[in-house]
Order: C-alpha cells, then structure tokens, then sequence
C-alpha cells in the first residue's frame, strides 16, 4: 500500500475551537483526492520544523516560515502561499533546501484589483466626506457643495508596477477613459502597449499621475520607494493609493504631505505597521481611507486563492510541475526532478 502523500495546513488557518478561519477555502478536493491527507499545524509563528517532519506540502497563511522551519529529513516538497506576497518567507533557505514555493496570482488578481478601483471611486467621488456629511443632517447638507468629486475622464493613472494585479487594473479601468501610465523596471512593452499603457519614468509617474497606485513588491529595491522626495512631485489634487505593502512607503512622510494638504487624500490597505499603533497620526486622517489589509477579502478571492493552493499541491503530488513557482531554481535541481518522478511513480 502506498503512503499518503501529506499536506498540512499551517496554524492561523483554524480558530482556537477548530473551526475554519475561512470557510469559503474549500478543502473538499484536497478531502476527496485519492492517496492524500491533511492536517494542521499547531499556531506557531515562524512555522515550526518538528510539526512538519511528517508532511510532503504545506499550505501557508500568513505564518512566516523561515530557515528554521525546515526540517532536516527533506520531506517537504512545496511550500503553497495562501496569496501572492511572499516577504514571510525565506526564499533562499526554500531554495536551498529544493522546495519549490508557490503562490496564487490568480486568486488575487481581480479582488486587488477591484479593491484599487474601490479606492479610486471613493476617493475622487468623495464618499466618506459625504456619507459623513449625511449624517450630519442639514447642516451637511448645507456644506456639500465644498466637497466636489474629481471625474475620472482623461486624467491619469499612474501604477508603480504592472504585473499580475497592475495589469488587471488596467484592465478594468479601460471604460473610464483615463490616460494610462506605468513604471516598472521588468515591463513587458507588449503587455503595456496592448493595455494602452505608456510606461514612464518612476519620476513621472508622481509628476504626471492623477492617482498613483502603488502594485510592485516589497523588496530591498522598494522598501521606501515612495520617499518625501517623490511624494513631494505629486500634483496638490492627486490621490495615493496603496495596496501592496505597507514599508514601500515611507509612512512618515506621506502623513506629513497628508497632514499639510499637499496631496488631496490617500487609499491604504497596507501599513508599515498592521496593526498601527493606537497613537499612529495617519488614524487622525480625515483625507485617508484605511483599510486592514483586507479591502482585496472577498469570499471569491479565499476560494479562489484555496483552488490554486489545492491544485499546486495536488500537481506536485501527481509528479507535475505547479504553475506558478517563485524559486525556479528548484525546478532544474536534480533532486527536484528526482523527487517529482517518485511521486509519479507512487501517485501517478
Ligand atoms: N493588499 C493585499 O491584500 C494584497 C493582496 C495581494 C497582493 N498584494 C501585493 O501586491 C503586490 C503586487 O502583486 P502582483 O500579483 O501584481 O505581483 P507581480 O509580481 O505579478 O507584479 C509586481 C510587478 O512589480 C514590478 N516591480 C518590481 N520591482 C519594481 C520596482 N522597483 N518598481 C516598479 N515596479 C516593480 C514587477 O516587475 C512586476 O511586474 C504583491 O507583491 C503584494 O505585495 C497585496
């Protein structure tokens, strides 16, 4: 008989009863697939290596998993992030050890995406002033006419970053009728040019953009790329938006220009710090919309991000190459492709 092949689900996946944290991560294909079992880990955070001696694939939520969660009988196979961020875990250490880590761009691609536009409309249509104005009853009512939207028609979006979720933006944002602009060093010209998409100088984008939009990774490169200097190029009505990671911007200074009225207002899914301190100025803000990493949470975004997960591990099990792998390095090992023939040969 063969030995299951067995994937665990890292803790934060379960509240302390049991019960799912998401239920719209549906587990049944992983439940029904032949030859498979699953299991949790205990809610430690970095993941621990004792817990995952015994598992081939580990599905991870936002636990970091680090060189010391790597256990040293090199069983596990894959790590299968539960999204596209991957700044909790050591890539290096995963490709050192010949685990393939993967992560879920489709999952996230639309939810992000719309959550950009969200910020988008309700920053240029002024919502929160004017659902605030509301509730003020007329006296709010008397001041709506100082708090003017911005239209959307033929002003400029500008997006540090045109990848996965960039380019959906772009996407989307086509019937609004906006001039389009992007910075990315990586660009594929021919995506840009098909989605209409001038791409520019990073400098630009402040200069010239209406809304900047922030969807580039968190890396070494762009751990505060979005300085005092660049913020300070942006037009006096523009809005900042950002929903990839908090430590790309230099949250001091956007307060500053947000708190001198420098800029028109800010969208913030991420911050340098989740969650901000209680004394954080930003939550003062009355021209910032915040979010808790969360605006992107949406009940098809879980599945969706779950689906790619149990599909990644499921083709790792029957000895095929996931699609989407960060470190693909891994995949010219010998030892990899050692390991995925076995697993064919067990699993088929
Ligand atoms: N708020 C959320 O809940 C949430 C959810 C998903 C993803 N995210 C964040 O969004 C980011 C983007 O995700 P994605 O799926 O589009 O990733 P992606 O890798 O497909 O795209 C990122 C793009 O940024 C570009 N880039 C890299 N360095 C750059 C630089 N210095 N300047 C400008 N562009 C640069 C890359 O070339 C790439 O095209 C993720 O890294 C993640 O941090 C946030």
């Amino acid at each position: 008989m063969t030995a299951p092949f067995r994937v665990a689900l890292s803790g934060d996946f379960r509240k302390p009863d049991g019960a799912p944290v998401y239920p719209d991560f549906d587990l049944e294909p992983l439940r029904s697939a032949p030859n498979v079992e699953f299991g949790y880990l205990k809610p430690g955070n970095p993941v621990e290596a004792d817990q995952l001696a015994d598992f081939d694939a580990l599905i991870l939520l936002a636990h970091r998993f680090t060189r010391e969660s790597i256990h040293e009988n090199g069983r596990l196979a894959v790590v299968a992030r539960f999204g596209v961020g991957y700044d909790t875990v050591d890539v290096e250490a995963c490709t050192n050890a010949g685990i393939a880590l993967v992560i879920t761009p489709d999952g996230v691609r639309r939810p992000v995406a719309v959550s950009i536009i969200a910020f988008i409309l309700a920053l240029t249509g002024k919502l929160m002033i004017k659902d605030r104005l509301t509730r003020e009853g007329a006296a709010g009512f008397a001041r709506r006419g100082e708090h003017m939207g911005a239209g959307l028609v033929g002003r400029t979006l500008g997006s540090v970053g045109i990848g996965n979720i960039g380019a959906e933006l772009f996407r989307l944002i086509k019937p609004f009728d906006m001039q389009l602009i992007a910075h990315d060093p990586y660009a594929d010209p021919k995506l840009a040019a098909d989605l209409g998409v001038k791409l520019v100088s990073l400098e630009d984008v402040f200069r010239l953009s209406d809304i900047v939009s922030v969807s580039c990774p968190l890396t070494p490169e762009t751990h505060h790329l979005v300085n005092a200097e660049r913020l300070a190029r942006m037009k006096p009505t523009a809005y900042f938006i950002n929903t990839a990671r908090g430590p790309i911007v230099d949250q001091k200074a956007l307060t500053k220009v947000l708190q001198e009225r420098r800029i028109a207002g800010a969208g913030l899914d991420v911050l340098e710090k989740e969650p901000p301190d209680a004394d954080d100025p930003i939550l003062k803000l009355d021209n910032v919309i915040l979010a808790p990493h969360a605006l992107c949470w949406t009940d098809q975004c879980f599945a969706g991000n779950g689906a790619a997960d149990v599909r990644a591990v499921l083709d790792v099990q029957h000895g095929r190459e996931p699609r989407v792998v960060v470190n693909k390095a891994v995949l010219k090992q010998p030892a990899w492709k050692n390991r995925l023939s076995e697993f064919r040969e067990r699993f088929g």
